[in-house]
């Protein structure tokens, strides 16, 4: 049975500045992900804060948003059957230090702010996400 869908991906300042696309990507293309679309970008804070939204109430809010806006990120859809679930496999845990081995995160990730990647957690985000960077 088929479940095909898209998810966000974010690859984060930390990792762009390492000059880790090419690298992350291939993970994402050699675990059977298609890249429907992809973009490098830059947001502001505003763009960070309504990103994150569903943060907001959160210690780390401002920082989180500071740190997302700092620099390039590069913004892809990812598709495959069962994608959300399937990057956040991918990307392991949100703080590098609990992430398994073999993951995005445990690879590449500084710490809990500079974990290199973002995946939407949830279809409805990730309907949301997409719509966020791709309104075309
Ligand atoms: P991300 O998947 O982009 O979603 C929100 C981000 O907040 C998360 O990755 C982390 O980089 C960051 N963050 C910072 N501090 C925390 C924390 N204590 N718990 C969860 N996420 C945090």
């Amino acid at each position: 049975m088929s479940n095909l869908e898209k998810t966000l991906s974010i690859i984060k300042p930390d990792a762009v500045e390492r000059n880790l696309i090419e690298e992350i990507k291939k993970i994402f293309v050699s675990n059977g992900f298609n890249i429907v679309k992809e973009k490098k970008v830059q947001v502001s804070k505003t763009e960070a804060q309504q990103f994150y939204q569903v943060h907001q109430a959160k210690p780390f809010y401002n920082e989180l948003c500071n740190y997302l806006s700092s620099g390039p990120i590069y913004v892809m859809i990812l598709e495959k059957n069962g994608a959300i679930l399937a990057n956040r496999e991918i990307m392991g845990a949100t703080n590098p230090i609990e992430a398994k081995d073999g993951t995005i995160r445990k690879i590449y990730g500084i710490s809990i702010d500079k974990n290199s990647v973002h995946g939407s957690d949830s279809l409805d985000n990730a309907k949301k996400e997409i719509e966020f960077f791709f309104k075309d």
